[in-house]
């Protein structure tokens, strides 16, 4: 079995990272919290099963990338705000799907049973849809209020829709379903993650940037900056799945090789994908370069996305 490899000064480094990034996701935690219905009438446990996934503890990654982009070019946090929910808790309902016993049937997620464990497989897929529905609903209540410009909140929705729809997420899990079992060159299994994880982190950075108002030009370093990153998280992802830790992780570990999935891991051994990995670090950090100072806590994330443990 493969083992990670850190150096000393990787592992303080990490530390490092990990409570910084902790405290930008506990501003997320709590707006999380807050967005959800405080009363949910006579559907308690649809919104029961909507909370424990979205409350379980993820990184909030995808949020704290969108709110950062947004401070990158100038922004405020009170528009952004509801997009980098919205993309939290469409990232969740991603999730319960993607654990459902027709897809990669997993029973632990975010260090607790998933959800169709708790609450059945027919609560679980309508606690995906309900986030899927309510992520939209916060942003567009947030533009009837006027926190966000009607044509800038029509601007942001499509682009959401660009990273999950059939070009983003869904496209990405349909392949990946379709060609488990099977032996994939580099190239497939590249596309595969392009669409199932990069496309959303990639949008999460557009978002902001959209909902911030900034140039055209730097949407376009974010995006690719997002890209880069995003590519780079599943590669992370891949290597833990052989060799993390899977209470640190709070899924299970093995699981890509128990169905037969090809993937960046299996492909270039640990020692290649984590090569592949800083080379992705290297691009996103060059994206950058046009930001100064203000966008080090962007580099600081994408250092995180490749070091990180869970
Ligand atoms: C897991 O996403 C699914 C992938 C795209 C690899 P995260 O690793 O961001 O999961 P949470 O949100 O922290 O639980
Ligand atoms: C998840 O991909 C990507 C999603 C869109 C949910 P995986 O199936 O590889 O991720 P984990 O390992 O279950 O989190
Ligand atoms: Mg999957
Ligand atoms: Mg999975």
């Amino acid at each position: 079995m493969m083992t990670m490899t850190m150096t000393p000064v990787d592992k303080s480094a990490l530390a490092a990272l990990k409570t910084e990034i902790k405290e930008k996701a506990k501003v997320i935690e709590s707006a999380l919290d807050q967005a959800l219905p405080a009363d949910p009438g006579p559907f308690g446990t649809l919104a029961e099963s909507m909370r424990y996934s979205l409350m379980a503890g993820g990184k909030r990654v995808r949020p704290v990338l969108c709110l950062e982009a947004a401070s990158v070019t100038g922004g405020s946090r009170e528009a952004a705000m509801p997009f980098a929910l919205a993309l939290e808790m469409i990232h969740t309902y991603t999730l319960i799907h993607d654990d459902l016993p027709a897809m990669d049937d997993d029973d632990l997620r975010r260090g607790r049973p998933t959800n169709h464990k708790v609450y059945g497989e027919a609560q679980a897929l309508l606690a995906g849809n309900g986030l899927l529905t309510y992520g939209f609903e916060i942003c567009l209540d947030a533009a009837k209020k006027g926190l966000v410009p009607h044509e800038t909140a029509v601007r942001a929705l499509h682009e959401l829709c660009g990273g999950i729809g059939l070009f983003g997420v869904m496209g990405g899990q349909s392949l990946d379903i379709m060609w488990e079992g099977t032996s994939l060159k580099i190239e497939q299994v590249e596309t595969v993650c392009h669409y199932k994880t990069a496309t959303l982190i990639a949008a999460s950075a557009r978002l902001g940037a959209v909902v911030a108002q900034a140039s055209e030009e730097q949407v376009e370093a974010l995006t690719e900056y997002g890209r880069a990153i995003g590519l780079a998280f599943q590669v992370a992802d891949d290597i833990l799945n052989v060799s993390g830790d899977s209470e640190k992780l709070g899924k299970s570990t093995g699981t890509d090789e128990a169905r037969g999935k090809t993937t960046f891991a299996t492909l270039l051994g640990e020692e290649g994908a984590r090569k592949m990995a800083d080379e992705l670090l290297e691009k996103a950090l060059g994206e950058l370069a046009g930001f100064g100072e203000k966008a080090d806590f962007l580099r600081r994330l994408a250092q995180y996305i490749v070091l990180r443990d869970r």
